[in-house]
Parts: structure tokens; sequence; C-alpha cells
């Protein structure tokens, strides 16, 4: 069956954004004008999801609140004449089932995973993380087309230069595949050194996983920095049969950190209809100066 449901993970501490997530989730950091977390769900109804499930922290309260519906501030914004900014607003929580589920100590992104189990059921779901974002579902629905045909998980690849491999999760792919993909992983290893890394192909942020994945992050042990990885769990679904990587090819902007939030808010600005040529104006202004 074809993925319908889209994990959301937003427990984490966004440490790399600290002072400014020690108060405000790095989810809902404005692309501009929207939320990053709004972004990451409209690119999985997009690819189709109708349900939304939201890993959060009870502590990262903002995030509820973003996603339930508040016809009062609807209403007031309507009564003021702002029709498209009432419409926009309405839409939030609205226009998909959202599920918000918490994972109370950030154990990583495995063990967040686990948390939307009861709320994903025996399912394939699609898995996005909300501190990258992409130009489109294009990619999202690739992999829950691969998933869906092959029965098996699928997972974003990008290829990187060598001397940047040991910052990732690596895979090992069958021979005899296109340059381009799709590839056969047959085994994932976390941050390797730049001598023993299998490939130069690296697991991005966008992943449809088949429903096992929960059986797998019920057995795999804790990382040194006492994480549960999402990796090693892929590694042991490899190991079972091998599971697919796809090939990006759309568009991508890290805002877990603070130059690649602003190169995704001055993207965001530039390609905005309403915003561009303000935005241009302003940035030839000041490196003028
Ligand atoms: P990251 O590792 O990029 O986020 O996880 P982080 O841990 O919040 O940030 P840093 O590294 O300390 O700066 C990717 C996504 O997974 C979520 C995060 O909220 C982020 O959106 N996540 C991570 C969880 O929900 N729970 C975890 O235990 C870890």
């Amino acid at each position: 069956m074809r993925a319908r449901t889209a994990v959301i993970p937003a427990a984490g501490l966004g440490t790399r954004f600290y002072p400014v997530t020690k108060a405000v989730p790095k989810e809902l950091l404005p692309i501009y004008d929207v939320p990053a977390l709004q972004l990451v769900m409209d690119e999985a109804v997009g690819a189709g999801a109708d349900h939304i499930v939201l890993v959060s922290s009870r502590v990262k309260t903002p995030i509820e609140k973003f996603v339930t519906p508040d016809a009062a501030v609807v209403e007031k914004v309507r009564a003021s004449g702002r029709e498209d900014l009432a419409n926009r607003l309405a839409r939030i929580g609205t226009d998909v089932k959202v599920t918000i589920t918490y994972q109370d100590n950030p154990h990583g992104l495995g063990h967040a995973v686990g948390c939307a189990r009861a709320a994903v059921g025996d399912e394939p779901f699609m898995l996005l993380l909300p501190d990258e974002l992409r130009s489109g579902p294009q990619l999202l629905n690739a992999l829950a087309d691969s998933c869906e045909k092959r029965g098996v998980s699928a997972i974003e690849l990008l290829r990187v230069p060598m001397e940047k491999v040991s910052a990732y999760g690596v895979i090992t792919h069958l021979p005899g595949a296109p340059a381009d993909g799709p590839f056969d992983i047959v085994g994932i290893v976390e941050k390797p050194a730049r001598e023993d890394a299998p490939s130069d192909l690296i697991i991005a942020g966008r992943y449809v996983c088949t429903p096992d994945i929960f059986e797998k992050i019920d057995i795999i042990k804790p990382a040194p920095n006492g994480e549960l990885q999402l990796t090693d769990a892929l590694e042991l679904q490899s190991g079972d049969s091998p599971i697919t990587g796809v090939l990006s090819t759309v568009t991508r902007w890290d805002t877990g950190t603070p130059m690649g939030w602003l190169e995704a808010v001055v993207d965001a600005a530039l390609s905005n209809a309403d915003s561009a040529d303000a935005a241009r104006a302003l940035f030839a202004d000041r490196l003028a100066r």
C-alpha cells in the first residue's frame, strides 16, 4: 500500500541554534513569512499524505499551538479585510488531519520515530526531518512510489565529496546500479572515517519506511552518545533485504544552523512574487555599502 501518513519529528533540542532555540522551536522559525514546519507539512500533503503525526515535546508548546485551529484569530483577520491571510490561517491544522504525540526526552531520531508507532499503525509512512526543506514534494513522492512498488523502505540520498562523508550516514549498495540510481542498499554506516566509507552516497532527511522499522527500533542499542539512531534500524532492515536509495534531485536547505536558515530565508524572499523586487533592491543596497 502507499504511504498516507507522514511523521515529522520535532522534539529535538536544536542545540546548533542556541540561544534562539532556548525558547523558540527551530521548526517554527520563519522562512521569510511561513514557518518551516508549515512548508514541511505542505510537502507531505503534496506527496499524498492525509495524516500528519507530529512528534513533539511537552516543553515545545508553540508547535502544538501552531497546528491547532483558531477560529477567533481567523475571524479577527477576516473582519479586518485581509481575506487572503484569513484563508491561509484557516487552512492551518484543518486541511490535513494532525495527531500530536510526545517524546518526553530527546533520546535520538530512532526513539522519536518509535514514539509515533501507535499513531501510524501497521502501515508504511513518510518521514520528514523538519529542519531540512525541499523545493517541492517530487522526491518524497518518488520515495512513496518506490516503497509501494517494491515493498521495502526508500530513502533519500545525496552524493557528496569524499572528504565530507565522515559527518553522515553512508550507504553500501549492490554493484551495477546506474550512476543516478536507484540503489539497492545493503548496509549503512554512521559517520565512517573517509578511508572506511563504502561510498560517497549519504542519507538525507526524507524517508518512506515500511512498518517493520518499529520492530527494528525496539531491538537497536543506543549509540555511544546515548541516542537511538534511525540509521541503525534502517541498517537492520537492509540486512533482511535491500532497501531502496533514491538520489535527490530537488533543491534542499538545512535550516538547523543560522547560516543554513539565512540561505533559506534569502531564497524564499527572492522567489516569492510579493517580495522578490523589494528583496533584490534591499540586497543590492546592502552589498553596495
Ligand atoms: P537534529 O539532530 O537535526 O535536531 O534532528 P536536534 O537534535 O534538535 O538539533 P541539534 O543537532 O541539537 O542542533 C532532526 C529532527 O529530528 C528531531 C529534531 O527536532 C529535528 O527536527 N528530533 C531529533 C527529535 O524529534 N527527537 C530527537 O531525540 C532528536
